[in-house]
């Protein structure tokens, strides 16, 4: 076993200034968050999920603190390397799917690929095996406008798989589903952690967090609590 953590956050803390005052998103956040866990953000709204991920997956900064991500200390890092870094590690995954309207579902899956410098031929061969992981391959030629909602997140699921990433990161996937489909995109993840994917989910829906093994409540940019939850699996 890897006993370093994918995730190691010392005292991260966001600010904002708005005018003359600062908004706290984040305040000082001490998190380790370890290989093939199945976490969940839950907290009302305003209480930092959004800040969380974006901060994990290397979107945005944090303001103070230490973030070290698969042994990267990425507060050294220059925003090359952070881009290259994204590409590397997360996969993402958002609640309004980020699909390139005007592309096939292959083309959306391909996409990510370009910057590995890899041929087109072994482009499409991993974004059609991609596809196939998430039932999607009788689809590859449609556009995101021909796909239902839970297909064109089975895409972006696709996407954000093949470049096979240290972590899926996953920002209110199912906020634009129906219960059905939800079902469906949370059974697809619940099979990924199998695999031994890591999996991280910011949700506000209990029936969500359900699924995930950790849950970690955030509370005016703080953990208020993080607990280990018991699934049933059948
Ligand atoms: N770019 C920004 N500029 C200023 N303040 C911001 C910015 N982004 C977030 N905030 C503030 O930081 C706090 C945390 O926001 P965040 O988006 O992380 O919340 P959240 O938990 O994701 O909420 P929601 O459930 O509504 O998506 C909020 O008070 C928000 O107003
Ligand atoms: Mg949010």
């Amino acid at each position: 076993m890897d006993a370093q953590p994918l995730i190691h956050m010392d005292g991260i803390s966001r600010y904002y200034t708005m005018g003359d005052h600062r908004v706290i998103a984040l305040d000082s956040v001490s998190i380790d968050i370890m290989r093939n866990e199945y976490v969940a953000f839950i907290g009302s709204s305003g209480s930092g999920k959004s800040t969380m991920m974006n901060i994990m997956g290397c979107l945005e900064r944090p303001s103070a603190g230490e973030y070290v991500l698969n042994e990267r200390n990425v507060g050294d890092l220059s925003e090359n390397d952070l881009a290259r870094i994204r590409n590397q590690e997360i996969g993402f995954i958002f609640q309004s799917f980020n699909l390139l309207t005007r592309a096939t579902a292959l083309r959306n899956v391909m996409q990510p690929l370009i910057y590995r410098g890899m041929g087109l031929a072994e482009r499409e061969q991993k974004a059609m095996q991609a596809l196939r992981r998430v039932d999607l391959i009788d689809r590859a030629d449609h556009m995101p406008n021909q796909l239902s909602g839970g297909q064109r997140q089975r895409v972006a699921i696709a996407r954000a798989l093949v470049t096979e990433p240290s972590i899926l990161l996953a920002d209110e996937p199912t906020g634009n589903l129906d219960s059905d489909t939800t079902r469906n995109i949370m059974k697809l993840f619940d099979e990924l952690y199998a695999d031994g994917q890591t999996l991280i989910v910011v949700t506000h829906e209990p029936d969500i967090a359900g699924h995930c093994r950790r849950v970690i409540e955030l509370s005016d940019g703080k953990v208020k609590h993080d607990y280990k939850n018991d699934v049933h699996t059948d």
